[in-house]
This record gives C-alpha cells, sequence and structure tokens, in this order.
C-alpha cells in the first residue's frame, strides 16, 4: 500500500489486501472488498475506485490510462459493489457495473463498459469500448455473446460475493 504523488490507498471498512498485494495511489475499496496475493494495482496516472464486498483474486492486474488531448478524462478503472474478478485477470480503464463475474485470465480493455449482472468467460477478451449487455454470458477472443444467463448463474454472481466477504473474514480473523 504506497504513497504515488501524495495519494495513497484509501480502504473501507473490513477490507482484506493480502500482504503480497502492490497497491499504489488513487485507489479507493469499499467496505468488505479484499485484494488476493500477488495482485498488482496502480493508480498513478489515473484513478481505481472498487466497490463494496467486490473480490480481486490472485495475480491479478489493474491500470489506467492516462489523460491526453484526444481523450480529456483518460480512463479510470471504476469496478462496483458485489463483484468477482477471477485468477490473473487484466482489467485496464474500464467500467463495470454490479454482480459481475470475471472469468479466470479473462482481458477487459480500455473504455468497455460492463453492465450489472454479467458472466464473464475465462480467457475472454473485451475489446476497446465494448458495452457488454445485462444479463448475459460473454465467451471468445473477442468476446461476444453466447446466451442469456440462467436464474442460477444470476444468483451465483451473488454468491460469489457473499463467500469471498466469508472468505476475508477469516483471513482477517487470523491476523
Ligand atoms: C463459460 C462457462 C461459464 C461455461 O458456460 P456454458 O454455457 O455452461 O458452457 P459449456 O461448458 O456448456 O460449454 C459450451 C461450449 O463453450 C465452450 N466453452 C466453455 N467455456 C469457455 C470459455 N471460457 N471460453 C470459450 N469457450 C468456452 C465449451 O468448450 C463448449 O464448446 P463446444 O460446444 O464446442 O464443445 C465456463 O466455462 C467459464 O468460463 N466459467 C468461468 C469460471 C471462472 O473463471 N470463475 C472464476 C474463478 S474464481
Amino acid at each position: 500500500m504506497d504513497l504515488y504523488k501524495g495519494k495513497a490507498p484509501v480502504l473501507g471498512k473490513n477490507c482484506y489486501v493480502d500482504d503480497s498485494a502492490v497497491i499504489k495511489g488513487d485507489i479507493s475499496l469499499g467496505d468488505d472488498s479484499s485484494i488476493w496475493p500477488l495482485v498488482a494495482a496502480r493508480g498513478d496516472v489515473n484513478f481505481i475506485r472498487i466497490g463494496e464486498r467486490t473480490n480481486i483474486q490472485d495475480g491479478t492486474v489493474l491500470h489506467v490510462t492516462r489523460k491526453s488531448d484526444n481523450n480529456p478524462d483518460g480512463h479510470p478503472l471504476l469496478i462496483g459493489d458485489d463483484v468477482t474478478v477471477g485468477h490473473k485477470c487484466m482489467l485496464h480503464g474500464c467500467k463495470l457495473g454490479n454482480r459481475i463475474l470475471v472469468g479466470m485470465g479473462a482481458i477487459i480493455m480500455d473504455g468497455a463498459i460492463v453492465e450489472d449482472d454479467v458472466f464473464i468467460g475465462a480467457g475472454a477478451l473485451v475489446p476497446p469500448g465494448k458495452t457488454l449487455q445485462s444479463g448475459y454470458l460473454y465467451v471468445g477472443s473477442p468476446a461476444s455473446q453466447s446466451r442469456p444467463l440462467r436464474q442460477a448463474e444470476l444468483d451465483f454472481l451473488k454468491q460469489s460475493a457473499v463467500n469471498y466477504v466469508e472468505l476475508k473474514d477469516d483471513y482477517l480473523s487470523q491476523l
């Protein structure tokens, strides 16, 4: 948890950040969120906002794009509530809503928008500026809409976040 240009990460209540994670600069984490081993998150040339009860799993990289003449806001990284980001994902300058599962190894690029209640298959690549519509499964590289989510999968989006809140509480209790 390091300072960059006077800005240090800000954590909500009951967050868990693994000792091996590298978290620098303008980053905030909502209550009950968790950051697992070997995550690298750099809020240096823009900011990163992570909501409540969201988990960012092992080896995931979070980064942003700077402001420029062509793109005055640059691309911050915004992640909502109850989001599960699986192992070894790359989220770069994109916007994710609430109750989303990002499958292991997925890549989401600048300006992409993932609406609420979306399941992204393992290994998917979401190209710059693409919008993933609420209620669907997306797979592949480039990611395409595969089918509407089943009720069990919609329920699992919420359950996955609950599971990780419980797991991080276990870890916190051992500190
Ligand atoms: C995509 C996923 C949800 C399965 O969806 P599904 O509709 O039940 O898919 P099925 O297993 O019935 O397979 C249907 C087809 O999709 C293919 N497929 C499955 N997962 C895929 C993926 N991630 N990317 C591309 N194709 C995939 C299967 O090989 C199969 O192809 P075929 O018809 O040519 O044989 C699942 O494989 C997945 O990627 N889950 C993510 C798990 C994860 O990363 N969790 C985070 C851990 S913390």
